[in-house]
């Protein structure tokens, strides 16, 4: 799924048009193999709408031993350096902050340790640092969501059955990703308009209800909350939404 959620953002960035925030970044083979950097820029792409493209001999930025400290594998500390620029400077300040250190622990490499983003003082926590207002995420996600999906008991007997409930979605172990991104997973594309990252819906394919407007902002809040909420305990009998 994360393949197609980079194609997307690609496609996302492609349509911001003439003023294309991007630059490029070198990043040693032995780096990009770990899959750290399909984990991170994507999320980074998402925030704030940056597009990075990693070629090789990259001159606007590059990971490796000079610069900035950034993360660690192991004995193995990466460097961050880069030429002056907004873009550039947004791309370091989320790595170091606690956003962006919540996400550099939270990658699961297919082999080998994980990353650390304490590179200079006491290990963190390795849970991802959730920023958004969660009560506002909660008067959201009744708003917006509670017409299908159980929130919390106030709509229990609104939604819809045929939608798994927010605490059930809590439990999976990537619940976080699938809540930023919930705009790309079906069915919501075909209903949902996130303002400055969504295309308008085609003439031909209106919305075929209510559509759900959010700002990227509101989809942090919405994940703050859902991490708030207690995760269904899978083990018990399942029961009717
Ligand atoms: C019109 C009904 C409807 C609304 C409104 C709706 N959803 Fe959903 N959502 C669904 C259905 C149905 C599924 C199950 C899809 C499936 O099982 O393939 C789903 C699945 C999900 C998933 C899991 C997707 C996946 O593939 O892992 C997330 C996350 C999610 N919804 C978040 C939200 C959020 C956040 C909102 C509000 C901003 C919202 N939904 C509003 C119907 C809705």
């Amino acid at each position: 799924m994360l393949k197609s959620v980079i194609a997307i953002l690609a496609v996302f960035a492609g349509a911001a048009g003439a003023q294309e925030k991007s630059f490029d970044l070198h990043a040693p083979d032995a780096l990009t193999q770990t899959g750290i950097l399909k984990h991170l820029l994507p999320r980074f792409s998402l925030k704030t709408g940056i597009r990075i493209t990693v070629t090789e001999g990259a001159t606007q930025a590059r990971f490796g031993a000079d610069g900035v400290p950034v993360f660690s594998r192991g004995d193995e500390v990466w460097h961050f350096s880069k030429t002056d620029g907004p873009h550039t400077d947004a791309f370091l300040d989320w790595l170091l902050s606690d956003v962006g250190k919540g996400t550099i622990e939270q990658f699961r490499p297919a082999e080998g340790a994980v990353f650390s983003a304490d590179v200079t003082a006491q290990v963190q926590a390795t849970v991802a640092s959730l920023s958004g207002d969660a009560k506002l995420g909660e008067k959201l996600s009744l708003a917006q969501c509670g017409r299908c999906h159980v929130i919390n008991e106030t709509n229990r007997m609104n939604a819809i059955g045929s939608s798994p409930s927010f605490a059930l979605m809590r439990s999976f172990p990537d619940w976080q990703e699938r809540f930023e991104t919930f705009f790309l997973l079906r069915p919501h594309p075909a209903f949902t308009q996130v303002a400055e990252v969504t295309d308008p819906f085609p003439d031909h394919l209106p919305s075929p209800i209510a559509p759900i407007e959010v700002t990227l902002e509101e989809i942090e809040a919405i994940t703050a909350y859902v991490g708030s909420i207690a995760p269904a305990d899978l083990g018990a009998p399942i029961q009717v939404q």
